[in-house]
């Protein structure tokens, strides 16, 4: 059994559907939006967030004169008032919008709180009040066994989702999560970073540690498992794809072959090596072919939920770590990505 099984059906899901997507103007959102319209017709697709500009900027790309469908709402996730003018009569919310840069959360620990937990709270709540039919919150790695607040607070927000689905009763909203790696070429993320230091002439790549190992998804993929997350959601899951790992040392290699590298240290809140689903989530997980879906603990999940469709439960002592990953991804793989890219 796989999550995406068969992805144009699975987009069909979004078919006359009124859609909400919070921080639809960063590269996730940009990503769906583009997707779901040339892939589905949604009777009305939402973009909640803070900058006109970034709105601005995604309105010159998607224009609301070709796509009726389209509507940009400013709005922050911390104002629970905006979000629930935001709902009205939306069946679908997939929640993008975070803090996410781990050193940012660190210096920022009340920002970061504001916008990842409370924002949760504010979608859980406004998503009841207005009777949405499903809710995909997007998760981290990180969020697995954290040690960076951004992580911590991701934890926090996948558990208020998952409760979530304690509180909808006969409404019926089907809460749930994405968790996944870093998003390949994703703003601010490191292959800009290295991208930028050889434009500019770098003699050397500088690396926090030799030895780091992270996991590795396409922005195309991180779309497809939302899209198929939510077709298939019963609502309590937290859905993992499975995705090959990488060693950085291996990326600077492929980037620039012709250069050093030399180790600055590894920075405040960060890993060596992360880690999507740890020894005690392994009880609850189940293992499809292209994903794992950590069930919650709570009574009213039927455990026999995917189990009936040929799914089986992961080994007691299963431990899904970017270190012991059995998928790497191979330095062909990493230059067609990296060609790929914008
Ligand atoms: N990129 C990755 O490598 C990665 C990996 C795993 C998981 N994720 C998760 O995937 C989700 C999307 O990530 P992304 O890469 O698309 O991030 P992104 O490019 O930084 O986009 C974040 C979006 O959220 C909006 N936003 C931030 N704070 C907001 C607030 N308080 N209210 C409303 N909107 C707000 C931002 O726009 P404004 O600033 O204009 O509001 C922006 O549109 C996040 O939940 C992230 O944790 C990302």
């Amino acid at each position: 059994m796989k999550l995406i099984n068969d992805i144009d059906s699975q987009y069909k899901y979004l078919d006359d559907k009124s859609i909400l997507v919070t921080g639809g103007t960063g590269s996730f959102g940009r990503h769906f939006v583009m997707n779901a319209l040339k892939r589905a017709k949604p009777r009305r697709l939402i973009i909640l967030s803070r900058d006109e500009f970034k709105h601005y900027e995604m309105q010159q790309i998607f224009r609301p004169e070709e796509h009726a469908c389209l509507r940009f709402f400013i709005g922050d996730v911390r104002d629970f008032n905006r979000l629930n003018m935001a709902m009205r009569e939306v069946d679908i919310v997939i929640h993008a919008a975070a803090m996410k840069h781990v050193p940012a959360a660190e210096h920022n620990p009340f920002e970061c709180l504001h916008t990842n937990v409370n924002g949760a709270e504010n979608v859980v709540r406004a998503a009841l009040e207005n009777r949405v039919s499903r809710v995909l919150a997007l998760s981290t790695d990180k969020a697995c066994n954290p040690i960076n607040l951004y992580g911590a607070s991701k934890l926090a927000s996948d558990k208020i989702f998952v409760a979530a689905n304690n509180l909808s009763g006969s409404i019926g909203t089907r809460f749930a999560a994405l968790r996944y790696g870093n998003v390949i070429g994703s703003r601010g993320s490191v292959i800009p970073f290295f991208r930028k230091l050889i434009a500019e002439g770098a003699t050397s790549l500088p690396l926090t540690d030799p030895r780091m190992t992270r996991f590795w998804i396409k922005l195309q993929q991180g779309v497809d498992f939302a899209v198929a997350a939510l077709s298939q959601s019963r609502g309590g899951e937290i859905f993992v794809p499975r995705i090959p790992s990488m060693r950085m040392t291996d990326l600077a290699r492929v980037m620039a072959p012709h250069l050093p590298t030399h180790v600055v240290g590894i920075r405040p809140g960060e890993k060596l090596h992360e880690v999507m689903v740890n020894e005690d989530d392994a009880r609850q997980t189940i293992e499809l072919e292209d994903a794992y879906v950590i069930e919650p603990a709570f009574s009213w999940w039927q455990r026999s939920s995917y189990t009936n469709d040929g799914a089986q439960y992961a080994p007691d002592t299963f431990y899904y770590s970017s270190e012991t990953n059995t998928d790497w991804v191979t330095d062909e793989q990493m230059r067609a990505f990296l060609q790929d890219l914008p």
